[in-house]
């Protein structure tokens, strides 16, 4: 039987030299591994005399505890000093400012549509998506708008050939969606649409509403308190608004709303009763539904509620901006 306790104690003082983790990590598998010392030990005791076996037994596995505590004590002893070090190594600041996650925000547009998309669900609307591209029939002879008409010329809208454009107007979604749905209907949309003006008030892409309502008996009163209800709550508070006759043509009567701010008039939105030549199109009689519809520029009302001057901010993705509207 070899002098088992020399070798625990030169196990312990290797233990105790080693003076980093990586080190005392190949000592571990050194001693305690599948082909350690251990291991061989362990292996070694069947060689031996029968009345030892017992005993060996006993003082290795007695000894394998023992150094491993030794080796785990010693371990922790060097991790608690790496800590120390590097507390005391390091300067820390505690004035400094924690770090914190900047949190993105919705485009001021885009809250708009949701803000406009909620309102009109929320009495009774069904949103509908148009297309971008549309054709000259829905975007325009659908809508009663004459052939000559300026607006359907190159110099005010983006076409792609003769017959195919980019849409002028949300308005375009009208007959599409009248001819797909029977009456009774309360439609909304909202969408890009494209036109040749640019500067501080005016895009080439821009974002309108359009909504309209069609059922029997449906008169410019109901039209017109849902524009108060409208307007009041998009600037959420009781703004001087009326109603100034105007022209459209697929709407008959037609009107203008305006919003007084600082003394002037402003307008903000375009809506009337839907003209009966285009229910006919729509196979709809006019003689027992009527309906009204509306149609608005999203970012002039933005650019009215938040009091914006030039338009052209909006596209600038100027993050000093759009975080402003973190809502
Ligand atoms: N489409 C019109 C425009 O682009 C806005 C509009 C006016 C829509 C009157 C309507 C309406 O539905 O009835 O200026």
């Amino acid at each position: 039987m070899c002098n088992y306790s020399k070798v625990f104690i030169k196990m312990k003082e290797i233990i105790d030299k080693s003076m980093d983790i990586d080190a005392l990590e190949c000592i571990r598998v050194k001693f305690f591994g599948k082909k350690g010392y251990f291991a061989k030990q362990i292996k070694l005791i069947k060689d031996s005399p029968l009345e030892d076996k017992k005993k060996i037994g006993f003082i290795i596995n007695n000894a394998k505890k023992e150094i491993y505590e030794h080796l785990i004590n010693h371990k922790n002893f060097l991790e608690n000093n790496i800590i120390h070090n590097d507390i005391n190594n390091d300067f820390f600041d505690i004035s400094l400012p924690g770090r914190y996650k900047e949190y993105g925000s919705l485009h001021p547009i885009t809250y708009a549509i949701f803000h406009i998309g909620n309102f009109f669900e929320k009495i009774g609307f069904s949103y509908v998506s148009g297309s971008e591209i549309e054709n000259d029939y829905y975007n325009f002879d659908s809508l009663n708008i004459p052939i000559n008409h300026p607006a359907r010329s190159c110099k005010d809208t983006f076409r792609f050939d003769k017959c195919r454009l980019l849409r002028t107007q949300t308005t375009s979604i009208q007959m599409r969606v009248m001819r797909k749905i029977p009456p009774p209907m309360r439609i909304f949309s909202c969408g890009k649409v494209y036109r040749r003006d640019n500067d501080k008030i005016h895009s080439p892409m821009f974002h309108q509403i359009e909504g309209f309502a069609i059922d029997i008996n449906i008169k410019f009163s109901h039209l017109k308190q849902l524009c108060y209800d409208f307007i009041y709550n998009f600037f959420d508070r009781k703004i001087e608004m009326r109603f100034r006759p105007s022209y459209f043509p697929f709407t008959e009567p037609s009107a203008e709303i305006d919003i007084k701010e600082d003394g002037n008039w402003l307008e903000v939105l375009g809506c009337g009763m839907i003209h009966p030549n285009i229910l006919k199109k729509a196979n709809i009689n006019p003689d027992i539904y009527s309906g009204f519809a509306f149609g608005a520029g999203v970012e002039r009302l933005v650019m009215l509620r938040y009091k914006i001057p030039d338009l052209r901010i909006f596209f600038d993705n100027d993050i000093r901006f759009l975080k402003q509207f973190r809502l």
